[in-house]
């Protein structure tokens, strides 16, 4: 009983303070703990599970063949908020499901980058744009199939139930960023965003109900950074469609509405798994926080593409 509320108590402490710490913003080498994260979390939870898209996705996309990377299986060349979130909790860095002979003993990262709510059926028909993704993106679906095929073949094998109960109970499930590849392959598409953000929240609704009926105890379901801020979005709407933030305004109109429905879906989950945590991260402020305060976090340019070509304001084409 102890033991629930502190993981609860840390789950909440987790997302008031995680994003907000200029020193992790500022060193990514293996050695800082320097986050507000610091603090003996050991032994709080012994597995993290992890969904979501490139934010979250440690290298399945790069096992996949995906893409082409070069010296990192991430999407960054420093650590994702999942590592820092293992490292808070004295665990090692958790393992993408595709990695080959992974060791899963604390968990496993299911997340795939470029993965969409929107079924890989739709894009094949539609032949909708993929900025990400070399051939059909990924679906959601798929990192469900791939849990629940984990499951039965490794998590629980051999388990009565009550031990594949305790196992649960230890394991925190991180849900990151998820649908950011569905509103990027609807630009410039005549896709309505409103039926894009019902279909994506209904997705990532359908995907926790997988969790939870598998016991899932410990959730927390990230939600959407400003999208609109994005160098994509940025350059491809017009210089009239800006928010206060000068950021485009249809997309971050489309993303707030996204979180607010999908805020209003987790409430009503919590109600219908009233044994399990269920958290928002508030993603959206964290990201803002930053973006508005860039020299605080050691970052000199908050709009411009870092990588990208093209020049210009946004160094983007
Ligand atoms: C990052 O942290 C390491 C280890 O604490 C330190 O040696 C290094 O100087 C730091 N780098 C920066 C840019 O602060
Ligand atoms: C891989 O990285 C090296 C060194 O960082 C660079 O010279 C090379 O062009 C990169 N290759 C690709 C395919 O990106
Ligand atoms: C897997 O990791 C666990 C925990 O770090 C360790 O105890 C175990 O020996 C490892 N297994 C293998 C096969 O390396
Ligand atoms: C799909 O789109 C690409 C690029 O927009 C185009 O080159 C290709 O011909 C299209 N394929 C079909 C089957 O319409
Ligand atoms: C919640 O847990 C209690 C106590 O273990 C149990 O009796 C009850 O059936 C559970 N409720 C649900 C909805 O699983």
């Amino acid at each position: 009983m102890i033991k629930s509320t502190y993981q609860s108590l840390l789950l909440a402490f987790i997302f008031l303070f995680w994003f907000i710490s200029p020193s992790s913003a500022h060193n990514n080498t293996a050695h800082d703990s320097s986050s507000n994260l610091n603090g003996n979390h050991e032994g709080c939870f012994s597995k993290v599970y992890a969904f979501g898209e490139s934010d979250t996705d440690t290298g399945n996309a790069h096992f996949l063949g995906g893409f082409v990377r070069n010296s990192t299986t991430r999407l960054s060349n420093g650590r994702l908020v999942l590592d820092f979130l293992c490292e808070a909790l004295s665990l090692p860095p958790i393992p993408p499901y595709k990695e080959p002979s992974a060791n899963f003993t604390n968990g496993v990262n299911f997340a795939i980058a470029g993965s969409t709510a929107l079924s890989r059926d739709y894009f094949v028909k539609r032949n909708v744009s993929r900025l990400i993704w070399k051939g059909v993106p990924m679906s959601f679906q798929t990192q469900i199939d791939w849990f629940e095929k984990y499951l039965v073949k490794v998590g629980c094998k051999g388990n009565d139930k009550g031990l594949c109960k305790v196992d649960m109970d230890n394991s925190l499930f991180w849900i990151g960023e998820m649908g950011v590849s569905d509103y990027t392959s609807a630009l410039g598409s005549p896709v309505s965003l409103p039926w894009l953000t019902e279909i994506t929240v209904k997705n990532i609704c359908k995907m926790l109900k997988a969790l939870l009926a598998n016991g899932a105890k410990y959730v927390v379901v990230q939600g959407l950074p400003s999208v609109g801020c994005l160098p994509l979005y940025m350059s491809s709407s017009s210089e009239h469609n800006r928010d206060h933030m000068g950021c485009a305004a249809t997309a971050n109109k489309a993303i707030m509405l996204h979180n607010k429905i999908l805020e209003t879906k987790l409430a009503k989950l919590r109600k219908m798994y009233p044994n399990s945590s269920i958290l928002y991260a508030d993603y959206w402020n964290a990201y803002l926080t930053v973006l508005m305060n860039p020299k605080k976090y050691y970052i000199d340019e908050a709009f411009k593409a870092c990588c990208g070509s093209g020049g210009g304001k946004l160094n983007f084409n």
